[in-house]
């Protein structure tokens, strides 16, 4: 059979990168070209900074992405655009950028959805086996997804108000660590003991999820500890913080799998690169005899190759754009 590549194109929040993958699973060159230096001093990201950013940057990650492969766009088959969600503006960069390849150089164009892609970033470690659960932790989504075989998404549960990535963010913040928190969290969370009090948000029988108030109570916690003249040791709060996230991430996750009777279980998105997370999901996947995959931690957060990977099944199923493509921030997986 004929090798197929795949151009991914990602660029729905603070990351431009390009990237060929060979018949979804075989990475031939990668470029993500990251905006956090850029974002850092404002706390988070600055929509309108951000797709001024992926315009400056766009030509260049492509060039050097065909460069390392050493092939040029003849050689592409298909081109992969992330049309959503995300942030609009950073958005239409890469679809109308996708749009001006496949129209110049008559290639099929492949719409791909950001969280399939973060599903798919982990065809790139281990071919995906079905059926599995997924869940998607990051900075934008917190999801249960049930997948029968490629391309068949069930969405079980979400989050109801602010996803995880970003209540991390939050914490990080108030803590008064950089933006972008999550790794620094995760690190001082490795280094502290559980000494504090906080509640596991949301702990039902649903597969839904909620980090509002576990945000707001660490919040007022660090408030009336200032009031009160007391030292917040930082580690220890983010022990317990990641210990109550862990706790009703691995809850609802391990509800589904017994549920859906499946054997292989992924985790995706930008939190799943998060160790503490990870070594917990490992523990459990091992006792309950599961295969458990999560991305390698290049492509946990947002990057192309995960977009190819993803574009090559979509291509397979004869999922196509035309050039009336437009991007869109908010969309369900299908
Ligand atoms: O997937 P991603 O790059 O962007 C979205 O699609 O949202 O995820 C970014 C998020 C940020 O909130 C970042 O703080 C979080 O992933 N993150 C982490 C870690 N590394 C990245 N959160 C916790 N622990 C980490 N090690
Ligand atoms: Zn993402």
């Amino acid at each position: 059979m004929k090798d197929v590549y795949i151009l991914g194109i990602e660029s729905s929040c603070d990351e431009t990168s390009f990237s060929i993958v060979k018949n979804g699973v075989e990475e031939i060159s990668t470029v993500i070209s990251t905006q956090i230096d850029i974002h850092k001093k404002y706390g988070g990201v600055v929509p309108e900074i951000a797709s001024r950013a992926h315009i400056k940057n766009i030509t260049f990650v492509l060039e050097e992405c065909l460069e390392k492969a050493k092939l040029k766009i003849e050689d592409i088959d298909a081109i992969a655009v992330t049309y959503g969600p995300g942030l609009i503006g950073s958005l239409l960069v890469g679809v109308e950028c996708a749009k001006t390849l496949a129209f110049l150089y008559d290639k099929p164009l492949i719409p791909v959805h950001h969280i399939s892609g973060h599903i798919y970033a982990n065809n790139l470690v281990k071919r995906l086996e079905f059926p599995l659960i997924a869940l998607v932790i990051s900075g934008g989504h917190t999801e249960l997804i049930y997948m029968e075989r490629d391309y068949s998404f069930k969405k079980l549960g979400g989050t109801l108000d602010d996803a995880v990535g970003e209540c991390y963010d939050k914490v990080a913040k108030v803590l008064g660590l950089e933006y972008p928190g999550g790794p620094k969290v995760d690190k001082l969370a490795s280094l502290g003991k559980i000494t504090y009090n906080l509640p596991i948000p949301l702990n039902d029988d649903s597969y839904n999820f909620s980090f509002s108030g576990l945000k707001s109570a660490v919040i007022n916690l660090v408030h009336t500890e200032k009031v009160r003249g007391n030292e917040i040791r930082k580690e220890d709060l983010c022990a317990t913080f990641q210990d109550v996230v862990i706790k009703s991430l691995t809850k609802k996750t391990m509800k589904a799998i017994e549920e859906y009777k499946v054997k292989n279980l992924i985790l995706a998105g930008g939190v799943a690169a998060n160790s503490g997370i990870r070594n917990k999901f490992q523990e459990l996947a091992s006792s309950m005899n599961i295969n458990y995959t999560f991305p390698s931690i290049k492509y946990a957060t947002d990057n192309a190759a995960m977009i190819a990977s993803s574009g090559y099944y979509a291509y397979k199923e004869g999922r196509r754009a035309d050039l009336t493509l437009n991007a869109l921030s908010s969309t369900e997986l299908k």
